[in-house]
C-alpha cells in the first residue's frame, strides 16, 4: 500500500464535518489538519473528530509541509484568494463549488495550479458516485440516440431566510445559481460533453441575492437545455437527459435519496427500466480519486488531470454567462465570456 495522501481542511465548514470524515474512511488519504479563523473551534473540532494537528489560522496550516492536499470549503468569495495561496504553499486542492465568485477568478486559480503543477478539483461528489460511470456507459453506447435535450433542476424551500447563512450574502458569493444551479450546468456540460453556444436567463432577486434562477442553454447539433435552481421551492434534485430513441431520468442526481442509487432508462415507446446501484459513497470516491491522482503526480510524475480544471473553469464560465444574460436581460454568446 503506497504512503496514504495527507489532507488538511481550511475552516470547520459545515461540509467540513461530512467530508471530513469520508477523508478519515477514504483507503488512500489521512486527515492531519484542521485550521479555523479561531484556534477555539479548530481545537474542539479536532478532539471531536479525532484530529491530531489543528491551527488558528488558514496560513498556519499551509504552512505545514506534513500537508500534501487541502479541501477548501470556504464561502465562494474566499476561494480564489485560498486557492492561489495554497498552490503558492505546493499544495494540492480539492476546493468547493461554486469553483470561484466569477469566470476570472476561476481562470487565475487554474492558472496558478498548472504554473505550481498542482492538481485542481471541483468538490462535486455526484461525478464520483459509480451510478453516474454507469449512465455515462449507457449514453455511450448510443442507447438513447443522438442527444437532443436535457433538463435539470436543483432548488429546496426555506420557509424562513435565514439572516447569518452565506448563501445570502452577496459579498460572500451568496445565491442559488452558485449554490444549486452549478450543479445543474455542471450535469449538461457532462452530458452534452461541449459547452453552450449561448444562453438565456432570468433570476428573481431576494434577500441581496439571487434567489432563483431559470436558464436556456444552446448548443450545437440541434441540442437544448433547460434547468432552475432556487432556494423557494421544495427539495427537487433530477434530470432528464433525452435522445432521439430513449432518455434517461435521475430524480435525485445530486446525492441518492435511498440507499440503492436509482434512475430510469426509457425506451422509445416509453417503457422505463429501473436501474439500481449499491454500497456507494460517492464523498469517500471523490476523495480517494483525488488522493489516487496526488500520489501518481509524487511517486509516477504523472501529469495534472487538465479535465477536472476544465470542467470547473467551465463550469463558473457558464454560470457567468448566465448570470451576465440575468443582468441584463438579453442572450448571450459564450464567445464573448473570456
Ligand atoms: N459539495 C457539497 O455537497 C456541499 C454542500 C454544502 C456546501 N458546499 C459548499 O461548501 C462551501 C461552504 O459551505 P457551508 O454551508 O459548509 O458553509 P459554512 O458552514 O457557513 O462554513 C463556511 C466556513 O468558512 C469560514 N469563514 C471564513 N470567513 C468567513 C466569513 N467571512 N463568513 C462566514 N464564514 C467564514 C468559517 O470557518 P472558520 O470560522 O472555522 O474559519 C465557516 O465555518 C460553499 O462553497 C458551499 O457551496 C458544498
Amino acid at each position: 500500500m503506497p504512503e496514504p495522501i495527507r489532507w488538511g481542511i481550511l475552516s470547520t465548514a459545515n461540509i467540513a464535518t461530512k467530508v471530513g470524515s469520508a477523508i478519515q474512511s477514504a483507503a488512500n488519504a489521512n486527515l492531519l489538519a484542521i485550521a479555523s479563523r479561531c484556534e477555539n473551534k479548530a481545537r474542539e473540532w479536532a478532539e471531536v473528530k479525532g484530529v491530531s494537528k489543528y491551527y488558528g489560522s488558514y496560513d498556519s496550516l499551509l504552512n505545514d509541509q506534513e500537508i500534501d492536499a487541502v479541501y477548501i470549503p470556504l464561502p465562494p468569495s474566499m476561494h480564489a484568494e485560498w486557492v492561489i495561496r495554497s498552490a503558492e504553499h505546493g499544495k494540492h486542492i480539492l476546493c468547493e463549488k461554486p469553483i470561484a465568485a466569477n469566470f476570472s477568478q476561476a481562470s487565475e486559480m487554474a492558472q496558478a495550479c498548472r504554473k505550481h503543477n498542482l492538481q485542481l478539483m471541483d468538490g462535486v461528489m455526484w461525478v464520483h458516485h459509480q451510478r453516474t460511470a454507469v449512465m455515462k456507459q449507457i449514453i455511450e453506447k448510443g442507447n438513447l440516440g443522438s442527444l437532443r435535450r436535457v433538463a435539470s433542476a436543483f432548488t429546496f424551500n426555506w420557509d424562513q431566510i435565514p439572516e447569518d447563512n452565506i448563501r445570502t450574502k452577496k459579498e460572500l458569493g451568496g445565491g442559488s445559481l452558485g449554490d444549486l444551479g452549478y450543479y445543474c450546468v455542471r450535469a449538461i456540460l457532462w452530458a452534452f460533453e461541449d459547452l453552450p453556444e449561448r444562453v438565456f436567463a432570468t433570476v428573481q432577486n431576494k434577500s441581496g441575492v439571487d434567489f432563483n434562477v431559470t436558464a436556456i442553454l444552446w448548443f450545437q447539433e440541434d441540442r437544448m437545455a433547460t434547468f432552475d435552481c432556487g432556494f423557494d421551492t421544495v427539495l427537487r434534485k433530477w434530470f432528464e437527459i433525452s435522445g432521439t430513441k430513449g432518455s434517461i431520468v435521475c430524480d435525485d442526481f445530486t446525492v441518492p435519496t435511498n440507499e440503492e442509487a436509482r434512475f430510469w432508462l426509457h425506451d422509445p415507446s416509453g417503457q422505463a427500466a429501473v436501474h439500481k446501484i449499491k454500497d456507494c459513497v460517492q464523498e469517500i470516491n471523490m476523495i480517494e480519486n483525488f488522493s489516487q491522482q496526488v500520489h501518481l503526480m509524487k511517486e509516477k510524475s504523472l501529469p495534472i488531470r487538465t479535465d477536472w480544471i476544465d470542467i470547473a473553469v467551465n463550469t463558473q464560465r457558464v454560470c457567468h454567462a448566465i448570470n451576465k444574460s440575468a443582468e441584463d436581460s438579453a442572450i448571450v454568446n459564450l464567445a464573448d465570456i473570456v
